[in-house]
């Protein structure tokens, strides 16, 4: 079966520059996605993690994902840090066009079994697997001494080969989260030329790529709100990675969050009258579509990109 993902892949690679993938929470996220893609002509990801999936329900998740598709067919619905055989094969089922299955806490003999496992049940359905090598770090993690925790070049080869995965995720220092970073963060892009010099032709996975906007943290706290370690990804950093190196999926969730909740903040605190639910959803919606369409453009290079 054709995946067209695949061929989004292989063109990000090519062309150095990198499909988005935007995790969604509900229909106003969902849309804020459609609406960056089709202004700019991306392709992009759509997708959700399993705590998403469960929010929204299996049905909601998949409609919603089979209507962004007849807006832009370009839109691909992936599952995010699948942590068992069983949820990627109930995604496969579902009909998604790739999953990810994240082993990266199990030892590198069960990650690779676990994720050999996920890609032969998912290629016999023209599904794309996403494996993760190395530890990428949560919310608040500090992510400079666990030295161990990043990906090995040597490592990620024997990987890709046993496991036959499609990208790979790889930990060269980024983390999940709105508060990444506790001191100046050292990102080891000297591995990711390793292990894009022995893996010349994966598409590698970026996760914990939030850049966390200023200007957005200000607007959250000046209505009402208390973030104050939130700190992000350098957006210059992100540019330059995805220019020169393989990354050719780059994971962002939490900017997303922010930008909804923050205009949320302000919508709801400046017109205190305010009832009507579509009416500050609406501006939520069209603040996420902003930034949205920033990074596709500016970012991520995608822009134009749409083919199919
Ligand atoms: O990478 C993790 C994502 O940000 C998902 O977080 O399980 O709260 O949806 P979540
Ligand atoms: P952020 O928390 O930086 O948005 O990362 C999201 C992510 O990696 C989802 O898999
Ligand atoms: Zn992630």
């Amino acid at each position: 079966m054709e995946n067209n993902l695949k061929f989004y892949l292989d063109k990000a690679l090519k062309e150095h520059f990198a499909l988005g993938a935007f995790n969604f929470f509900n229909m106003e996220s969902l849309q804020a996605i459609i609406d960056a893609s089709l202004k700019t002509n991306s392709p992009a990801i759509m997708q959700v993690s399993e705590s998403a999936l469960r929010y929204m329900g299996e049905d909601f998740v998949t409609s919603l994902a089979k209507t962004a598709k007849k807006f832009n067919p370009a839109l691909f619905l992936h599952l995010d840090h699948g942590k068992s055989f069983e949820i990627c094969k109930k995604a496969v089922d579902l009909g998604f066009d790739s999953v990810m299955i994240d082993g990266s806490d199990l030892s590198f003999s069960q990650n690779e079994s676990l994720t050999k496992k996920v890609a032969l049940y998912a290629h016999s359905k023209g599904v794309l697997v996403e494996g993760e090598l190395g530890q990428i770090k949560g919310v608040e993690d500090d992510v400079d001494v666990a030295v161990n925790s990043f990906t090995s070049p040597e490592k990620a080869l024997e990987f890709v080969k046993k496991t036959n995965v499609d990208m790979l995720a790889v930990a060269i220092g980024t983390s999940h989260g709105i508060n990444k970073f506790s001191r100046p963060p050292c990102l080891r892009v000297d591995l990711l030329q390793q292990i894009e010099k022995l893996l010349p032709c994966t598409p590698l996975v970026l996760h914990g790529a939030s850049t966390i906007d200023k200007e957005i943290v200000k607007t959250f706290n000046d209505f009402g709100g208390k973030l104050e370690k939130a700190n992000g990804l350098s957006q210059e950093l992100l540019k330059k990675i995805v220019k020169e190196h393989n990354i050719a999926k780059v994971n962002t969730d939490s900017d997303l969050r922010l930008s909804f909740t923050s205009q949320l903040r302000k919508e709801l605190s400046e017109n205190r009258s305010e009832f009507n639910p579509r009416s500050y959803l609406d501006k939520a919606r069209e603040k996420t579509a902003q930034i949205l369409v920033y990074k596709m453009e500016n970012v991520f290079y995608s822009a134009k990109k749409k083919q199919l």
